[in-house]
Parts: structure tokens; C-alpha cells; sequence
């Protein structure tokens, strides 16, 4: 026997599901390349500079303070590239991001692309 859904019933909260789901299978794929250490940020990872607002975790400190935990590891990239080149400002992100390099652009995005993103 099967189990059907019935044709009306839609999966509750889906994005959030589909969400963990892709956290849960990017951990899996970590760990498979580099073993369970690979919940420390990588030493490339400028995350440092970073976590006094967006924690390690990329969940924001502050009720004001964005999440990117879980984010589209493009948008976040271009969002820090847009601080650094002055096309995106704001007060707090620009002279945190003026030095980093492209590859510490990628680096940083990656590192919170990959981060659960369950609410916080
Ligand atoms: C002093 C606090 C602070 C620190 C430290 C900080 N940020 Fe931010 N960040 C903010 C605030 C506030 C915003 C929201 C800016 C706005 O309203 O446009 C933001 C926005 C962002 C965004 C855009 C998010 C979105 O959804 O568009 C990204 C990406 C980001 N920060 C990355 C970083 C990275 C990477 C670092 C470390 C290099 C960093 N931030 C350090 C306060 C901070």
C-alpha cells in the first residue's frame, strides 16, 4: 500500500522545510568532503569581522541587523560587493567591507549561504 496525499492538502510552512532541507544537505556535503570540523569558519572566512551584528551563524544581533543565514550565496555576494564599490551604502557595512577582496567576497558568502537558516 501507498500513501497518497490527499489532492487538497498542501505541506505546511514549505520554504521553511525546503530550507532545512538544503542546510541539512549542504552539512551532509560538507562533511562528506572535509569531515565534521567543517562548523568552524574557514580561516579564509574574513567572518570575524562580521559577527559582532550578523553573528557567526549569520543571524542578526539586533532586531535592525539583517539575517543571512540560509541567503542565496550570489545575492549576498553581490550585496557585499555593492557596499564595497559604493552602489549599496549604508553607514555600518561600507567601511567593514572597503578592504576585502573579491575572493573574500566569495569566501564570506559562501560561509553564510551555507549557515541553517531556521528562525531565530
Ligand atoms: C556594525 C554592524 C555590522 C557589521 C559588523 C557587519 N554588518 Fe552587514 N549589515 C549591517 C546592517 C545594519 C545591514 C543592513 C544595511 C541596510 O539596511 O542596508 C547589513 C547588511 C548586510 C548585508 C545585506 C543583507 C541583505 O539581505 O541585503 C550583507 C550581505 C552583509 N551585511 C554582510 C556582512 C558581512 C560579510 C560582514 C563582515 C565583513 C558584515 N556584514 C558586517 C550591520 C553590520
Amino acid at each position: 500500500m501507498t500513501f497518497r496525499r490527499p489532492p487538497d492538502s498542501r505541506p505546511p510552512r514549505r520554504a521553511v522545510a525546503e530550507c532545512a532541507l538544503r542546510a541539512l544537505l549542504r552539512a551532509l556535503a560538507a562533511t562528506l568532503v572535509t569531515g565534521p570540523a567543517a562548523a568552524a569558519p574557514p580561516a579564509q572566512a574574513k567572518v570575524h569581522l562580521c559577527v559582532a551584528c550578523h553573528g557567526e551563524d549569520g543571524i542578526g544581533r539586533d532586531p535592525s541587523w539583517p539575517n543571512l543565514a540560509g541567503q542565496k550565496p550570489d545575492y549576498l555576494a553581490r550585496q557585499i560587493a555593492a557596499f564595497r564599490d559604493g552602489t549599496r551604502r549604508n553607514d555600518m557595512m561600507v567601511p567593514l567591507v572597503a578592504e576585502l577582496s573579491d575572493a573574500d567576497i566569495e569566501a564570506l558568502a559562501a560561509w553564510y549561504a551555507a549557515q541553517p537558516c531556521a528562525a531565530r
